[in-house]
């Protein structure tokens, strides 16, 4: 199944993404909502996504961000009995629309709720970071273990989404994180800041808005790594919970330094 999914992604990114990247027209661009733009590049890839995982998972269904865009009641089949798959066809779809990378594609497969597995793939980087459950994170064929070794006080780097935050939040979290380290104001792609975490690159990153598309597959990846991926209450980030707030982390102590910084400014 893994191998299998990993092909279909990688058909999709050599089929449909990339052979539009840097080719839309101005007319396959358009506004989901104020702000948020889509291409028909999207729409294609969750068509030829759904297609194909769902012929490898008879009875299970697909939770994708373009399909609950047109239907907000498929989010419900979060909660079902069916094996479901949650797809962003393209993330970072920003970045794509304007000619920039990153982008991604992400898919995780959840079952009775919990997440088994988990897929990012970089299409212009050829990269694909994978997991099953229990079996430990991948990136190439490459065993991915983040490191347990906490990095001196004050020399954390990440990155941390304040689009989001409530207001008054957002100018106090901005005004204290420097204490962790290098705060990055992230790259408008979910799935390159979890890759980036998995690799080690990072260690730490923060989002207000939580949805499922955009960290379902991303916080399964990190804990495969070794690293953390919890709500602000400390529960594991999961498909089918609700709220906002979202720490990915190395470790554990890094997650509550960050947690900590984030309750000083108010949450
Ligand atoms: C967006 C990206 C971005 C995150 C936004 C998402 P999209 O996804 O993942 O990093 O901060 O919240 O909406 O819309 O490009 O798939
Ligand atoms: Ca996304
Ligand atoms: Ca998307």
């Amino acid at each position: 199944m893994i191998e299998q999914v990993s092909a279909l992604i990688r058909e999709a990114a050599t089929e449909v993404v990339l052979p539009m990247f840097r080719r839309l027209s101005a007319a396959d661009v358009t506004e989901k909502a104020p702000g948020e733009v889509v291409t028909v590049a999207d729409q294609r890839t969750e068509e030829v996504l759904s297609a194909g995982l769902t012929a490898l998972l008879p009875g299970s269904v697909v939770v994708g961000e373009e399909g609950v865009a047109a239907d907000p009641a498929l989010l419900a089949r979060l909660r079902g009995s069916d094996p479901v798959w949650v797809v962003d066809p393209i993330d970072g779809t920003a970045n794509y629309a304007a000619g920039r990378t990153p982008f991604a594609i992400m898919v995780a497969l959840v079952r009775g709720g919990t997440t088994v597995a988990g897929w990012i793939h970089d299409p212009v980087g050829d990269s694909l970071t994978v997991a099953e459950a229990g079996s430990g994170a991948y990136v190439d064929g490459v065993r991915m273990r983040i490191s347990a070794d906490p990095p001196p006080p004050g020399g954390l780097r990440g990155p941390i989404m304040t689009r989001f935050f409530p207001p008054g939040v957002r100018e106090a979290f901005r005004e204290r994180a420097s204490v962790l380290g290098e705060v990055l104001p992230g790259v408008h792609c979910a799935g390159r800041e979890y890759a980036d975490l998995v690799a080690g690159v990072q260690h730490f990153a923060v989002f207000w808005r939580t949805l499922p598309w955009d960290h379902v597959a991303g916080s399964f990846l990190v804990r495969e790594a070794g690293g953390v991926a919890c709500r602000l209450d400390g529960s594991p980030y999961e498909a089918s919970g609700e709220g906002s707030g979202l720490v990915a982390a190395a470790s554990e102590q890094i997650w509550h330094e960050v947690r900590e910084v984030l309750r000083t400014a108010g949450v």
